[in-house]
């Protein structure tokens, strides 16, 4: 088979891994992908947003399979342009997809199927959602509508913080469009997981639980990232509140979408709070995360291309996925000044090195060929991933990797898995 990846970060180049290994799969491609996937893949210059140029490229090269890693194009309609072409996609319709390219349709969704998740009310106007918060009090989370980078969520510890936060996107416009509406939602209070899942539509698996570390500094302090590292399996997830999450969660927004008359397909991500009511919903996306993909994948023995076959197909019901028993930690490492202003182009070295540890992939992010040398040309540069016998080993594992990797100005959390250590 030839398999196209769509995108670019360290859940492309994870997924590039991963689909490699099926004894199917002769060649893969990734457009655009990075340094990392031109070692398993051959990277094409075309951005993962033009879904004209990929569709023609898949046409003319006999694509049999095309993944889709990040949410825009999805948000775009990249999976019914394929299949009104006849090609096989795995991934959401434009539709389905707006359980995360719009917050207010996951959250009527939400609500119209009784899927736990905060209590939430929606604004066009600022005046509006001051006076809500006035008479509300903190603390509050205020949240664009649309598509953000991830940039478009504010956790308001006082008043003050959420006028702010109004202001930013109602008045100062910073996301455009997708700012144009609002939702304030409350504060929940517990320990954050992700739980993704594959569905057909009616059949739905889920992936072994894993945990993302957002903020950019040890002990969860200073601003948001797009991911410091993960890893998996979650132990705040046992069992009985995985149950609970597939019961109360997974199943009634899968059947519920059916019901809207947008099936949905592909993978669900699911951000969940755990608090001390249950799990309840921070968030859906509609396809695989990042940095969680990097120590998912990794554990998954099943072949990834028989379970994309499946999920097309609406074939789920017949297949199950085995896990290795081991941990897995990933550590993000991060160009000088991320999640601010950082440089780019600077030469990564240690790479070698690192690779030849046991257990051990250093999968790339912002990372760019210069010639022979492999450089910087991102914020998140680097997953260090490692597996272990035990989060212990893992940990372990994983920091003695990032220790043979250096550049100038890397960053990185010193913490990742510790929340499962003190477990
Ligand atoms: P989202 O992109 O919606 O997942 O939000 C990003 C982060 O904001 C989440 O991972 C949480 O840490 C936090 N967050 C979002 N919604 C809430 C909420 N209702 N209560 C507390 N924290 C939240
Ligand atoms: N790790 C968060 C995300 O993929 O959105």
């Amino acid at each position: 088979m030839k398999i196209l990846v769509i995108g670019s970060g360290g859940r492309e180049h994870t997924l590039c891994w991963k689909i490699k290994q099926s004894p199917k799969v002769e060649q893969v491609y990734c457009a655009p992908g990075n340094a990392g996937t031109a070692l398993v893949a051959e990277n094409l210059g075309i951005a993962a947003t033009d879904i004209a140029k990929l569709a023609e490229f898949a046409e003319r090269n006999k694509i049999d399979m095309t993944v889709v890693g990040p949410e825009a194009p999805l948000v775009e309609g990249i999976v019914d342009e394929f299949e009104k072409r006849g090609l096989r996609v795995f991934g959401p319709s434009r539709k389905a997809a707006y359980l995360e390219g719009s917050k207010i349709f996951s959250k009527n969704i939400m609500k119209k199927y009784n899927v736990p998740t905060a209590d939430f009310k929606v604004f066009t106007e600022s005046a509006d959602a001051i006076e809500y918060i006035e008479q509300k009090g903190a603390p509050l989370v205020v949240k664009a509508d649309g598509l953000a980078a991830g940039k478009g969520v504010f956790v308001a510890k006082n008043t003050e913080e959420a006028i702010d936060a109004v202001k930013t996107i109602l008045d100062d416009e910073v996301f455009g469009e997708a700012g144009s509406q609002i939702i304030i939602e409350d504060c929940l209070m517990g320990e954050e997981a992700s739980i993704l899942a594959f569905t057909d539509g009616k059949t739905i698996i889920p992936m072994a639980s894993s945990q993302d570390h957002k903020r950019v500094n040890d002990n969860d302090e200073g601003p948001n990232t797009g991911g410091m590292g993960a890893y998996s399996p979650a132990p705040v997830v046992t069992d009985a509140l995985m149950k609970k999450i597939n019961d109360e969660i997974l199943i009634p927004t899968i059947k519920g979408m059916e019901k809207e008359g947008v099936p949905y397909k592909g993978v669900l991500y699911c951000g969940v709070m755990v608090t001390k009511d249950g799990p309840s919903v921070l968030e859906f996306n509609v396809r695989f995360g990042d940095p969680e993909t990097q120590v998912i994948l990794p554990r998954m023995k099943t072949d990834i291309v028989d379970l994309f076959d499946a999920v097309i197909d609406g074939k789920l019901k017949d297949k199950k996925i085995d896990w290795e028993n081991k941990d897995c930690v990933c550590v993000v490492m991060a160009s000088g000044g991320y999640p601010g202003k950082y440089e780019k182009g600077i030469e990564i070295k240690g790479l070698e090195a690192a690779a030849k540890l046991k257990d051990t992939v250093v999968f790339h992010a912002g990372t760019a060929l210069d010639g022979e040398k492999i450089v910087t040309s991102g914020g998140r540069v680097l997953g260090v991933t490692a597996l272990g016998k035990g989060i212990k080993a893992a940990i372990d594992a994983a920091y003695a990797a990032v220790s043979k990797i250096s550049f100038e100005g890397a960053h990185y959390r010193k913490d990742i898995g510790k929340r499962a250590l003190n477990r």
